[in-house]
């Protein structure tokens, strides 16, 4: 088959290997694999696989089932399926474990579906799982132009919350559209105190995606009792902790990663996502926000494009 292998730091379309079914998993034969910043990371060198998982890019695909290895009864060959990878995505065909399957939800395209596995585990682990967003409550979601941040306001916003978005001032309108109710340009504007401006008390939950750089403000907008999780280290990795003023505000610090963690953990999450999210999306309230898809052999095209952020949501390859 073809898959994309990482070269010299550069992607390069090559001939390798089929991945053949191992215990408890199925082979896809991909329709479309979205892009993550992990990815980029990975090319760079930043950011190896981890052990067992393929070693090519791709932390999320949707296709088609071709073969299923021992111990799997529930699915079949010939079932659509997206799915959440720890690696393997940007290839003609990848082996998943077969609790990170999910359906395809109803109304969407094998393309559009592959929009959703990375963004919906991850924002729902963090969000919902950890944080307990719920109806009245403020969400503050930073990078709100990334493929997480735009699930992030959708989601937010189904689940009754009011949302509030960091982004570049060019992406405003459209984040609008999907839900936020208030964007903030983190390039001009202090989103701390436009954040307490909003409501009088700051977010309850921040997703952030910047790191080091915002922890200090981060912990500044939260509300009473507040839960800042870090997902991302785009400002740095390192930064000092004021305990006194988190302690002041009972607020927690968290910080996760969805690829690390165990199969079983997956799994869970995978089941809670098509259990609590996936309805969400056949009833319209979320939709896979795609700025456009890429021929799998164009995978460094898509990639300087990511890198450019001028990309909205999420890139898709299709090999
Ligand atoms: N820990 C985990 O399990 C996990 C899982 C998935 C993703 N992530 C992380 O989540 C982040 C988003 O991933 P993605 O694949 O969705 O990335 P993406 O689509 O490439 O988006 C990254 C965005 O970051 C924004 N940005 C850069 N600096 C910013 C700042 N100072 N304040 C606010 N926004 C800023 C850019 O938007 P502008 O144009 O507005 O600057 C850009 O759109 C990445 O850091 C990734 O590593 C973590």
């Amino acid at each position: 088959m073809h898959a994309i292998t990482v070269e010299d730091k550069q992607l390069v379309l090559s001939e390798v290997p089929d991945p053949e079914a191992g215990d408890g998993e199925v082979v896809i034969d991909v329709t479309a694999a979205g892009v993550n910043r992990a990815d980029v990371s990975q090319r760079q060198g930043l950011y190896p696989p981890p052990p067992g998982a393929p070693p090519y890019p791709g932390l999320e695909c949707a296709g088609v089932i071709s073969a299923v290895g021992p111990g799997v009864t529930d699915r079949h060959v010939g079932e659509r399926v997206s799915a959440l990878l720890s690696g393997g995505g940007y290839a003609e065909k990848v082996a998943v474990p077969a609790g990170q399957l999910l359906p395809v939800p109803a109304g969407l395209s094998l393309t559009e579906a592959a929009a959703l596995p990375e963004v919906a585990c991850t924002v729902w682990s963090n969000v919902v799982d950890r944080d307990r967003l719920r109806k009245g409550r403020t969400l503050l979601v930073h990078g709100g132009g990334s493929g997480i941040g735009t699930f992030a306001i959708q989601l937010g916003k189904a689940l009754g919350a009011s949302v509030i978005a960091t982004a570049r001032a060019g992406k405003h309108e459209a984040l609008r559209a999907l839900g936020a109710d208030l964007v903030i340009d983190y390039t001009t504007e202090d989103f701390v105190s436009a954040t307490r401006d909003f409501n009088g008390k700051g977010a309850d939950v921040i997703l952030d995606i910047v790191g080091a750089k915002y922890l200090s403000r981060n912990i500044d907008a939260l509300a009473p009792d507040g839960r800042l999780t870090v997902i991302g280290m785009q400002g740095g990795r390192k930064a000092e902790l004021d305990l006194g003023q988190l302690m002041a505000k009972r607020g927690s610090v968290s910080s996760t990663s969805l690829r690390a963690r165990p199969p079983a953990d997956k799994a869970r999450i995978v089941a809670a996502v098509t259990r609590d999210v996936w309805p969400l999306v056949e009833a319209g309230a979320i939709k896979p926000v795609i700025n456009g898809t890429m021929p799998l052999a164009q995978a460094a095209e898509a990639h300087a494009l990511m890198e450019s952020s001028d990309h909205l949501g999420k890139i898709l390859l299709t090999p």
